[in-house]
């Protein structure tokens, strides 16, 4: 049910239900009736398709989109050509992510030729930079609606005003201080749920534009999330990834004290939720008391995801990530101190201007000295606007291709051989999806891995057997209790 009333604007300052929501709320019940109304006349809702870019952020935005969308009546549709609305939600972090959307739109201009009814709408990280907004309304004129990272709340209003007042509509806002609660949210699975801690990013590490477009870092208060996590626990859900771009810093802008390790012995509270994640840490960020916590708390899970990016300290220093190489592999030999079998993964950028040969043997040797469990793997990408792009020396891109290629020989090998340490070993698995009889599921360390198994399983934890590996997934079959010792993750 779309309860306007709900959707409190916040800030630090705690400001009241600001009245503009109230003059909107007439539009959007109008906006609603209209789709009702289009149920009657053609016997079918209006549909939507959303195309989802980038990250997690990104995924969890989509889903608040589905609900905006799913409460004002319409319905989502898996094809895009019969949709009635076709939302992209953009990422800008490479420039290979922002190619494919522009191809994408290449394709929906045909389909907006066949049928003049349908929206077009662009939203997500690429439209809070002028300059693309610029490029997407001179080369993709068709596109009826514009909205940012701030201001997705606005999209029904922004609907409105294409429909009813019969004019395109953009709408952004730079950088916010407000934060928008209780947002009406289609949650793409009902066991898993992404939650968010804090929104945008304040390092400015130099090859990332995040800072530039998701605003200055925001913590949202810990009731609020408290709170949507019991609802979810309620609502059937045992796992939740707590997101932000930097979750080490969260509370620091509240006005009381409270840290990320609070807020996970909080959340480890709460009943019914099984299995608590957190993406993504820095490693500048990682105390002693949040090692501590994950320890403590047994609903964490034994997973981390702690970019590195590089190995070498000069390289470390010029995107400002703030540490060195020596404290990254102290911080990994405490947590694996502290919690044994924890499993370390990472986010490493090849290519980073100025990149020597020596810079970057020092990051083959941050990934045979850690031995992760995986990583992400990324060629440096330029990104306009960033201090990094200014630099001088640029990695050519054969060199580039060439690094990375010998970075996969080195870390591959790494990840099988750390998967083959799972084989004949159970572990308990989250199951997430099913084909016919075949399930997929993560381990706590978040490996993933092939069974077979009833569909009703979905949503459980079960016991599975290791009994076979290859580079990015485990294949396994279920154990019952007492079959087997049963190993935590
Ligand atoms: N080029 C390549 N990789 C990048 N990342 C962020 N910005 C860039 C860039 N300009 C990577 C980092 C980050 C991950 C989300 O994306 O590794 O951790
Ligand atoms: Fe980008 Fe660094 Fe912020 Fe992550 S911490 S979003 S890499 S600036």
């Amino acid at each position: 049910i779309f309860n306007l009333e709900s959707w409190r604007k916040m800030s630090r300052i705690k400001t009241d239900i600001v009245t503009d929501i109230r003059l909107d709320s007439d539009k959007i019940i109008e906006l609603k009736n209209n789709n009702e109304q289009f149920l009657i006349a053609k016997g079918r809702r209006k549909t939507y398709h959303i195309l989802t870019y980038g990250c997690q952020m990104n995924e969890h935005d989509s889903e608040k989109i589905s609900g905006m969308l799913t409460s004002i009546g319409y319905v989502e549709t898996e094809d895009e050509k019969k949709a009635d609305l076709v939302i992209f939600n953009t990422c800008l972090i490479r420039e290979n992510a922002e190619l494919k959307v522009f191809g994408k739109l290449g394709e929906v201009k045909g389909l907006k030729r066949k049928n003049p009814n349908l929206l077009v709408a662009v939203c997500g990280c690429m439209m809070q930079r002028e300059e693309i907004r610029e490029k997407v309304q001179k080369k993709f004129s068709f596109v009826d609606i514009i909205f940012g990272t701030n201001t997705i709340h606005e999209l029904p209003m922004l609907i409105y005003n294409v429909e009813i007042n019969k004019r395109k509509s953009v709408d952004i806002v730079d950088n916010t201080e407000l934060i928008y609660e209780d947002m009406p949210k289609m949650r793409k699975f009902k066991h898993k749920a992404l939650v968010n801690i804090t929104y945008g990013c304040n390092n400015f590490c130099t090859y990332c534009v995040v800072p530039y477009v998701r605003g200055r870092e925001k913590s949202r208060d810990p009731e609020d999330i408290i709170q949507e996590i019991k609802l979810l626990a309620e609502d059937g859900c045992k796992e939740v990834t707590l997101l932000g771009q930097n979750v080490n810093s969260y509370g620091n802008n509240l006005e009381s004290e409270f840290t990320f390790a609070q807020l996970l012995y909080a959340v480890n509270e709460i009943e019914g939720i099984e299995r608590i994640r957190f993406m993504t840490s820095h490693p500048k960020d990682l105390t002693e008391d949040l090692i501590k916590a994950i320890k403590e708390c047994d609903k964490v899970c034994n997973h981390l995801h702690l970019p590195v990016q590089a190995g070498s300290n000069d390289v470390l220093k010029r995107m400002n990530r703030k540490y060195t190489k020596e404290h990254y592999l102290n911080l990994v030999e405490k947590l694996k101190e502290a919690v044994p079998d924890i499993a370390v993964t990472t986010d490493i950028i090849v290519g980073f201007p100025g990149e020597t040969e020596e810079d970057f043997s020092e990051t083959i040797e941050m990934v045979e000295k850690v031995e992760y469990d995986s990583a992400f793997t990324f060629l440096y990408s330029v990104r306009e606007g960033t201090k990094a792009a200014l630099m001088e020396d640029q990695v050519p891109d054969e060199v580039k291709h060439e690094r990375f290629n010998r970075l996969l020989d080195v870390l591959y090998p790494i990840v099988l051989k750390k998967n083959q340490d799972c084989i004949g070993k159970v572990f308990p698995v989250l199951v997430e999806t099913a084909e016919d009889d075949e399930l997929t599921g993560r381990t706590e360390h978040f490996k993933l891995v092939h069974f077979k198994g009833s569909k009703d399983l979905i949503g459980e934890i079960v016991n599975v057997k290791v009994t076979d590996v290859k580079t990015f997934h485990m294949k396994g079959e279920i154990k019952k209790y007492g079959d087997t010792p049963l190993l935590k993750g």
